[in-house]
């Protein structure tokens, strides 16, 4: 009996392990080919005999990225589209920088968890969870903590110190998609009627017109 049951959760734990990752490769690797019009989930491989060191290689996250926009920050990504070495491997990066008081506003990555290590700086993270119960999640990190955002859910960073700021994130996607609120609520194209937004958020008029002007 102890072993079939031991049997049994071996095989949930398996099951579970291979449910929470995205599916293995079925080769070493599968650089982009970004130059190919072919439709896949991802890209099609470039020929593997012509592959080179550099299809896996990004160099530029030691550099500032530029955070002069009104909400004084920067994501700067290392997706499939700026490594094509990523594609197929279920991962990348971003650097994202903060001027003082910088905020990445409340957005969401369809199809990625973040880990979020902060290297420089004092930020206040936070995240809220779904429906109905939309509890907030925060936190202050300082140099060296790591934070993760769990899949889908909205969150937001904001540098609460007064020299500049900066951390590096890895996305569980090679292609993790933001989708910042504000903007694809006050900022779609074409808009969205505003009679749905004064409604939703049950306000006038006259602050969604103006709110939409500023996307
Ligand atoms: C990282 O990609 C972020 O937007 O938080
Ligand atoms: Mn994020």
């Amino acid at each position: 009996m102890a072993r079939v049951f031991t049997s049994f959760t071996l095989l949930a734990l398996v099951f579970s392990m291979v449910m929470a990752t995205d599916t293995s490769p079925l080769q070493d690797f599968c650089v982009a080919d970004t130059s190919d019009h072919v439709f896949v989930n991802g890209f099609t491989c470039k020929n593997p005999s012509l592959v080179e060191a550099n299809d896996f290689y990004f160099g530029g996250l030691h550099m500032k990225g530029n955070t002069s926009n009104p909400v004084g920050s920067r994501v700067t990504p290392v997706f499939v589209e700026q490594l094509p070495g990523l594609n197929t491997l279920g991962i990348a990066m971003a650097r994202v920088d903060y001027e003082p008081w910088g905020l990445n506003p409340p957005h969401l990555h369809p199809r990625a968890t973040e880990v979020l290590t902060v290297v420089k700086g004092t930020l206040e993270v936070g995240f809220v969870t779904s429906n109905p119960e939309n509890r907030f999640i925060s936190k202050v990190l300082h140099e060296g903590d790591v934070f993760v955002f769990p899949m889908k859910l909205v969150h937001y960073q904001r540098n609460i110190g007064n020299t500049n700021a900066f951390a590096i994130s890895t996305l569980s996607n090679q292609n993790p998609g933001i989708v910042t609120i504000a903007n694809v609520v006050f900022g779609s194209k074409p808009k969205i009627s505003t009679d749905i937004l004064v409604k939703t958020f049950q306000t006038s008029s006259d602050i969604i017109s103006n709110l939409q002007s500023k996307f």
